[in-house]
């Protein structure tokens, strides 16, 4: 269903014509060839594809373009690049907490939304926060312990 699509996207207003039962995942990738959100599950089970959209962590393969009208989204790239890491993704290096890499753009997507919310969390509030972000190769406690460093 083609119409016009307005949103806030990493902190700049994105109008255009699209088709708004496109997914999420796939307007950020295809159209505006922001490829930092990864495709794992396309079922809303690995957190590969996680994004903010209004404070809040969203699987974007679950997410139509449509259901972000006048949202404010944020990907991996409205956080830092590679001159300039957002401190999320300094921790996460420090911490060794990134293996394979194809988790971590939702993992630091979630942290993020997590500190946005509570910049002192505990283990516990970092361990729900990240329990829809699987990682196969780290074993979590690298990234909690990057999540730890990022909040202090
Ligand atoms: Fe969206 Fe796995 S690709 S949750």
């Amino acid at each position: 269903m083609k119409g016009k699509i307005s949103f806030t996207l990493n902190g700049s207003h994105i109008s255009m014509e699209a088709d708004l039962s496109t997914r999420l995942i796939d307007f950020l990738r295809d159209e505006l060839k922001l490829v930092g959100t990864k495709e794992g599950c396309s079922q809303g089970e690995c957190g590969a594809c996680t994004v903010i959209i209004d404070g809040r962590t969203a699987n974007s393969c679950l997410v139509l373009l449509g259901q972000v009208q006048g949202a404010a989204v944020t990907t991996i790239e409205g956080l830092g690049d590679e001159q300039n890491l957002h401190p999320i993704q300094e921790a996460f290096i420090e911490e060794g907490a990134v293996q394979c890499g194809y988790c971590i753009p939702g993992m630091v997507l979630s942290a993020k939304a997590l500190l946005d919310k509570n910049n002192k969390p505990g283990k516990e509030d970092i361990r729900r926060a990240i329990s829809g972000n699987l990682c196969r190769c780290t074993g979590y406690k690298k990234i909690e312990k990057a999540i730890i460093r990022a909040s202090e």
